[in-house]
């Protein structure tokens, strides 16, 4: 049975850069309390005009590139996104389109935070049962087109930033790449870190008048409630997929946790026992960018040459729905 080993990463952020304190003129916050509670120092917003799909297709070509394989080599396209360009089809059609390729089967992810992790267990399925040989997985996201920027939603708006990674993944030889993935869910949470419109539960249209003036297009969070699960639940999730992986902590060489706020990944990194400097980040300069945020920093610790072949590798994500998910692999 072959492995998936990841053989190309890319990663896009566009190149509009928003300092907290352009945040501090719309949404009564400031650059000291941005900083205090989140790390975050900086986020990426799109030009005008900038799709999700666009910012994907970016960090796909550099991911095809990386690998040394062309969008014809493809043969399954996998993107994970909260924010799709349309409601329909997915950004996964609309990436095989511009791509270029045509007929490849396009999935759509939708699982938030986790969406990267939750790609990469079907990637994983799909070159080990032989359903595949070559993926391409993209984890994108444009908020800046979602968010409050007004003092109601300074909570959540400052977290969040835009930007794509992506990786490529091929069958290769046992005991290289994906090792292990394990993911969750818990749907008791759904509300406490959501949006609910656009959304067909809503009669008699998806989204009305009153819907936009309650601000009920935006996300909404149950901000310490989300800390306190997101910590636990990262934890617990590592040294579970680590656990059936039959590596320590001490094996690894570096751990990439989701982004969502450097005090969440200081506790785990504490919590675990793991020496910091082996613990990457980026959210300082990129914020939180949800399902790209893994392949992002993944791309930049590799580009970095934090990444040596034969290297212990983990991931660990937590998320809107609850849902949740680990890898362990070996680089
Ligand atoms: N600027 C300034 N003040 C703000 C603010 C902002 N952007 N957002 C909230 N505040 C205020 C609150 O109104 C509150 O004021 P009060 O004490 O007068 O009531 C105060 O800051 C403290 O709010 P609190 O919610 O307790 O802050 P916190 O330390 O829990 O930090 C988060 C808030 C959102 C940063 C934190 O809860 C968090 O990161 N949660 C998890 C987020 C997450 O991971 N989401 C994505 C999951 S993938």
């Amino acid at each position: 049975m072959p492995n998936a080993v990841i053989t190309g990463t890319g990663h896009y952020l566009p190149p509009r850069i928003v300092l907290n304190k352009e945040l501090e003129q719309s949404c009564d916050t400031s650059d000291e309390w941005i900083q205090e509670r989140t790390g975050i120092l900086q986020r990426h917003f799109i030009a005008p005009g900038q799709t999700t799909s666009e910012l994907g297709l970016f960090a796909a070509l550099e991911a095809l590139e990386a690998a040394g394989k062309k969008p014809a080599d493809l043969d399954y396209i996998i993107f994970a996104t909260l924010s799709p360009d349309v409601l329909f089809p997915g950004c996964g059609c609309l990436l095989q389109s511009r791509l270029g390729v045509e007929n490849i089967p396009a999935l759509d992810i939708r699982n938030q935070c986790s969406g990267f992790l939750y790609g990469l267990q079907v990637a994983n399925a799909l070159i080990r049962s032989e359903a595949a040989r070559t993926v391409l997985l993209v984890g994108a996201e444009v908020h800046s087109t979602g968010l409050d920027l007004s003092p109601n939603g300074r909570e959540v708006s400052v977290l969040f930033g835009d930007g794509a990674g992506a990786v490529v993944l091929e069958a290769g030889p046992q005991g290289r790449g994906i090792i292990r993935v394990e993911v969750g869910a818990d749907g008791r949470h759904a509300r406490d870190l959501w949006c609910e419109g656009p959304g067909s539960a809503e009669h008699p249209e998806r989204i009305t008048a009153q819907m936009l003036l309650d601000g009920r297009q935006y996300p909404k969070m149950k901000g310490r409630l989300v800390f306190r699960h997101a910590v636990q639940t990262m934890k617990s999730s590592l040294l579970g997929v680590l656990d059936a992986a039959g590596v320590s902590v001490g094996d690894l060489a570096l751990l990439i946790p989701h982004q969502a706020n450097l005090r969440i990944i200081e506790m785990v990194t504490r919590m675990l026992d793991m020496p910091p400097e082996r613990v990457a980040t980026n959210i300082q300069l990129v914020g939180n960018t949800t399902a790209g945020s893994i392949p992002i920093l993944l791309d930049q610790s590799r580009r970095a040459g934090r990444l040596n072949e034969g290297d212990w590798l983990a991931m660990t994500a937590f998320g809107s729905g609850f849902t949740w998910g680990s890898a362990v692999i070996k680089w």
